[in-house]
């Protein structure tokens, strides 16, 4: 990640835990550097508030607790205030693509269960349509992968099996291995394409989010940040730094 990138993200986590977080919300936390820059800046504006969070990845919970935000493992019964997270795409109608920190399935659910869903990018990440700059992450059970690669290969996907440390297959928090998509267009009907990848045995979730953001806070390196709402105009505006 450049300096830019870097201040573009802090400025709008910053300006999204501004206008959204209040001490004492159940909150639900996502993955990647934007999740954590937003972690990070709920405990600057809040020092002593206490907070009720659950954390879709073992890093941003590690992250929550050395904060002492109050994590806990996920309920059956829970619901969450807010979610907040980052995405690797975000389309015009505030569909997205996520998992490029492999933590699509938590972060999925995470979502289903949140009242307001805020996803913080920089500017970067704003495409015409999904599939434009990043792969389509798909979580699938390691016995079925290597019928899916041939499944998703003749559909067209152009799947790529995710590698980790010394090349082995990446693992999920869940055990699962994460096959990326690379269609030769970009997606123009993502909850088509999410629902037709979920139809084959072994996908257990997708990178594909769909009516699972309400705002959409994006930064720009010199700070500026404007907001994008579902159905709603954009606002802009500057974070302060507190
Ligand atoms: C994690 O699995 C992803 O969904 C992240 O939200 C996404 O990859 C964005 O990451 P950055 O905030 O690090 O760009």
């Amino acid at each position: 990640m450049t300096d830019a990138t870097g201040a573009a993200k802090a400025a709008a986590a910053r300006q999204a835990v501004r206008t959204y977080v209040t001490p004492g919300l159940r909150l639900a936390l996502g993955t990647g550097s934007t999740a954590e820059l937003a972690v990070r800046a709920i405990r600057e504006r809040y020092p002593d508030a206490a907070f009720d969070c659950v954390a879709s990845s073992g890093a941003t919970e590690r992250l929550a607790r050395e904060l002492g935000l109050g994590v806990r493992p996920l309920r059956g019964e829970d619901r969450f205030d807010l979610l907040l997270d980052g995405a690797d795409e975000v389309a015009p109608n505030l569909d997205l693509t996520k998992g490029g920190g492999g933590a699509l399935l938590r972060e999925k659910l995470l979502a289903r269960l949140s009242a307001r869903r805020v996803i913080v990018v920089d500017g970067s990440k704003l495409v015409p349509r999904l599939g434009t700059r990043a792969p389509i992450p798909v979580e699938v059970v390691p016995f079925a992968r290597p019928v899916l690669e041939r499944e998703l290969g003749e559909a067209g996907l152009r799947p790529a099996l995710r590698t980790g440390v010394a090349g082995a297959a990446y693992r999920t928090e869940n055990g699962n291995e994460i096959l990326d998509l690379r269609p030769s267009a970009p997606v123009a009907r993502p909850a088509e394409l999410d629902r037709a990848l979920r139809d084959h045995v072994g996908v257990v979730e997708t990178g594909v989010f769909v009516g699972l953001a309400d705002r959409v806070v994006v930064g720009a390196p010199d700070g500026a940040v404007r907001e994008l709402g579902a159905g709603g105009s954009p606002r802009s505006g500057r974070a302060d730094p507190g």
